[in-house]
Protein backbone atom coordinates (compact mmCIF):
# COMPACT_ATOMS: atom_id res chain seq x y z
CA UNK A 1 0.00 0.00 0.00
CA UNK A 2 3.14 2.26 1.02
CA UNK A 3 4.91 1.95 -1.77
CA UNK A 4 1.62 1.85 -4.19
CA UNK A 5 1.18 5.44 -2.95
CA UNK A 6 4.81 6.34 -3.32
CA UNK A 7 4.68 5.75 -7.03
CA UNK A 8 1.38 6.74 -7.72
CA UNK A 9 2.11 10.36 -6.34
CA UNK A 10 5.55 10.43 -7.75
CA UNK A 11 3.55 10.06 -10.97
CA UNK A 12 0.52 12.46 -10.25
CA UNK A 13 3.41 14.87 -9.66
CA UNK A 14 3.61 14.95 -13.68
CA UNK A 15 0.35 15.73 -14.37
CA UNK A 16 -0.02 18.55 -11.67
CA UNK A 17 3.19 20.36 -13.21
CA UNK A 18 1.77 18.93 -16.83
CA UNK A 19 -1.77 20.56 -16.27
CA UNK A 20 -0.37 24.04 -14.47
CA UNK A 21 2.23 24.72 -16.98
CA UNK A 22 -0.70 24.23 -19.71
CA UNK A 23 -3.34 26.46 -18.03
CA UNK A 24 -0.78 29.49 -17.20
CA UNK A 25 0.13 29.14 -21.24
CA UNK A 26 -3.68 29.67 -22.05
CA UNK A 27 -4.21 32.46 -19.82
CA UNK A 28 -1.01 34.31 -20.52
CA UNK A 29 -1.72 33.93 -24.41
CA UNK A 30 -5.26 34.94 -23.59
CA UNK A 31 -4.81 37.87 -21.24
CA UNK A 32 -2.28 39.40 -24.02
CA UNK A 33 -3.89 38.62 -27.04
CA UNK A 34 -7.13 39.63 -25.35
CA UNK A 35 -9.04 36.68 -26.64
CA UNK A 36 -12.58 35.08 -25.04
CA UNK A 37 -12.47 33.05 -22.37
CA UNK A 38 -13.69 29.84 -23.70
CA UNK A 39 -15.04 26.40 -22.66
CA UNK A 40 -11.49 24.57 -23.15
CA UNK A 41 -10.00 27.47 -21.01
CA UNK A 42 -12.30 27.21 -18.52
CA UNK A 43 -11.86 23.36 -18.85
CA UNK A 44 -8.01 23.63 -18.00
CA UNK A 45 -9.25 26.00 -15.40
CA UNK A 46 -11.29 23.17 -13.46
CA UNK A 47 -9.08 20.23 -14.02
CA UNK A 48 -5.96 21.31 -12.87
CA UNK A 49 -7.61 21.85 -9.40
CA UNK A 50 -8.97 18.73 -9.62
CA UNK A 51 -5.75 16.93 -10.49
CA UNK A 52 -4.08 18.79 -7.53
CA UNK A 53 -6.84 17.98 -5.30
CA UNK A 54 -6.38 14.25 -6.28
CA UNK A 55 -2.56 14.75 -5.55
CA UNK A 56 -3.61 16.16 -2.17
CA UNK A 57 -5.60 13.13 -1.67
CA UNK A 58 -2.65 11.04 -2.38
CA UNK A 59 -0.56 13.16 -0.02
CA UNK A 60 -2.67 13.18 3.00
CA UNK A 61 -2.93 9.28 2.66
CA UNK A 62 0.71 8.55 2.33
CA UNK A 63 1.39 11.05 4.95
CA UNK A 64 -0.30 8.25 7.52
CA UNK A 65 1.43 5.43 5.90
CA UNK A 66 5.22 6.90 5.85
CA UNK A 67 8.06 5.63 7.62
CA UNK A 68 9.59 8.80 7.72
CA UNK A 69 6.62 10.68 8.90
CA UNK A 70 5.99 8.32 11.27
CA UNK A 71 9.67 8.64 12.50
CA UNK A 72 9.28 12.12 12.55
CA UNK A 73 6.20 12.81 14.80
CA UNK A 74 7.99 9.81 17.31
CA UNK A 75 11.32 11.54 17.48
CA UNK A 76 10.03 15.21 16.74
CA UNK A 77 12.78 16.91 18.76
CA UNK A 78 15.73 15.37 17.46
CA UNK A 79 14.04 14.52 13.91
CA UNK A 80 14.11 18.11 13.90
CA UNK A 81 17.92 18.84 13.33
CA UNK A 82 17.74 16.12 10.24
CA UNK A 83 16.40 18.13 6.93
CA UNK A 84 15.06 14.86 5.13
CA UNK A 85 12.71 14.11 8.04
CA UNK A 86 11.49 17.62 8.81
CA UNK A 87 11.13 18.18 5.05
CA UNK A 88 8.44 15.30 4.59
CA UNK A 89 7.12 15.54 8.19
CA UNK A 90 6.50 19.54 8.30
CA UNK A 91 7.82 21.37 4.99
CA UNK A 92 6.58 19.42 2.58
CA UNK A 93 2.79 19.90 3.83
CA UNK A 94 2.93 22.82 5.18
CA UNK A 95 4.00 24.04 1.36
CA UNK A 96 1.95 21.97 -0.75
CA UNK A 97 -1.34 22.73 1.23
CA UNK A 98 -0.25 26.70 0.84
CA UNK A 99 -0.09 25.81 -2.68
CA UNK A 100 -3.37 23.91 -3.53
CA UNK A 101 -5.02 26.50 -1.52
CA UNK A 102 -3.72 29.25 -3.54
CA UNK A 103 -4.50 27.23 -6.63
CA UNK A 104 -8.27 26.60 -5.56
CA UNK A 105 -8.45 30.26 -4.59
CA UNK A 106 -7.33 31.47 -8.10
CA UNK A 107 -10.03 28.92 -9.70
CA UNK A 108 -12.67 30.21 -7.62
CA UNK A 109 -11.98 33.53 -8.34
CA UNK A 110 -10.55 33.47 -12.00
CA UNK A 111 -14.68 31.91 -12.24
CA UNK A 112 -16.58 34.79 -10.69
CA UNK A 113 -14.83 37.48 -12.62
CA UNK A 114 -16.87 39.36 -15.10
CA UNK A 115 -14.55 40.12 -18.02
CA UNK A 116 -12.42 37.67 -19.95
CA UNK A 117 -9.20 39.31 -19.13
CA UNK A 118 -9.63 39.37 -15.68
CA UNK A 119 -10.30 35.84 -15.80
CA UNK A 120 -7.35 35.28 -17.45
CA UNK A 121 -5.21 37.25 -15.20
CA UNK A 122 -6.42 35.91 -12.02
CA UNK A 123 -5.87 32.74 -13.16
CA UNK A 124 -1.80 33.95 -14.57
CA UNK A 125 -1.55 35.03 -11.52
CA UNK A 126 -2.70 32.64 -8.92
CA UNK A 127 -1.35 29.35 -10.82
CA UNK A 128 1.86 30.89 -11.53
CA UNK A 129 2.14 31.59 -7.77
CA UNK A 130 1.45 28.15 -6.51
CA UNK A 131 3.73 26.68 -9.42
CA UNK A 132 6.26 28.13 -7.91
CA UNK A 133 5.60 27.24 -4.36
CA UNK A 134 5.24 23.54 -5.94
CA UNK A 135 8.24 23.64 -8.04
CA UNK A 136 10.24 24.60 -4.76
CA UNK A 137 8.85 22.04 -2.82
CA UNK A 138 8.80 18.85 -5.23
CA UNK A 139 12.17 16.82 -3.80
CA UNK A 140 13.85 17.04 -7.38
CA UNK A 141 17.06 14.80 -7.57
CA UNK A 142 18.97 18.26 -7.68
CA UNK A 143 17.35 19.88 -4.51
CA UNK A 144 19.51 20.57 -1.75
CA UNK A 145 15.94 19.96 0.84
CA UNK A 146 15.35 16.41 -0.38
CA UNK A 147 16.23 14.50 -3.36
CA UNK A 148 14.39 11.68 -4.75
CA UNK A 149 13.91 10.18 -7.99
CA UNK A 150 12.15 11.80 -11.04
CA UNK A 151 10.39 8.38 -12.18
CA UNK A 152 9.73 5.60 -9.35
CA UNK A 153 9.18 1.96 -10.06
CA UNK A 154 7.66 -0.76 -7.95
C1 LIG B 1 1.01 19.40 -5.75
C2 LIG B 1 1.29 18.82 -4.61
C3 LIG B 1 2.37 17.79 -4.39
C4 LIG B 1 3.36 17.35 -5.21
C5 LIG B 1 3.66 17.78 -6.64
C6 LIG B 1 4.11 16.36 -4.45
C7 LIG B 1 5.21 15.67 -4.94
C8 LIG B 1 5.92 14.73 -4.22
C9 LIG B 1 7.03 13.98 -4.74
C10 LIG B 1 7.59 14.09 -6.14
C11 LIG B 1 7.47 13.15 -3.74
C12 LIG B 1 8.62 12.13 -3.82
C13 LIG B 1 8.06 10.78 -4.16
C14 LIG B 1 9.16 9.75 -4.26
O1 LIG B 1 9.84 9.51 -3.26
O2 LIG B 1 9.32 9.19 -5.35
C15 LIG B 1 6.64 13.39 -2.58
C16 LIG B 1 6.76 12.75 -1.39
C17 LIG B 1 5.88 12.87 -0.35
N1 LIG B 1 4.75 13.66 -0.30
FE1 LIG B 1 4.15 14.95 -1.76
N2 LIG B 1 3.54 16.23 -3.21
C18 LIG B 1 2.48 17.08 -3.14
C19 LIG B 1 1.65 17.27 -2.06
C20 LIG B 1 1.71 16.57 -0.89
C21 LIG B 1 0.83 16.76 0.23
C22 LIG B 1 -0.28 17.81 0.30
C23 LIG B 1 1.22 15.86 1.18
C24 LIG B 1 0.65 15.60 2.55
C25 LIG B 1 -0.55 15.90 2.92
C26 LIG B 1 2.33 15.11 0.67
C27 LIG B 1 3.00 14.11 1.34
C28 LIG B 1 4.14 13.48 0.91
C29 LIG B 1 4.90 12.54 1.70
C30 LIG B 1 4.56 12.08 3.11
C31 LIG B 1 6.00 12.14 0.92
C32 LIG B 1 7.14 11.21 1.29
C33 LIG B 1 6.72 9.84 1.65
C34 LIG B 1 7.88 8.98 2.00
O3 LIG B 1 8.94 9.02 1.37
O4 LIG B 1 7.71 8.17 2.93
N3 LIG B 1 2.60 15.57 -0.59
N4 LIG B 1 5.69 14.34 -2.90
Amino acid sequence: MYSTLLVLHSLTRWFVLAFLLYSIYRAFIGFTQNKTFSKTDNAFRHWTATVAHIQLMIGIILYTRSPIVMHFWSNSKTALQNLDLTFYGLLHIVFMLTAIVVLTIGSALAKRKLTDKEKYKTMLVWFSIALIIIFIVIPWPFSPLSSRPNFRTF
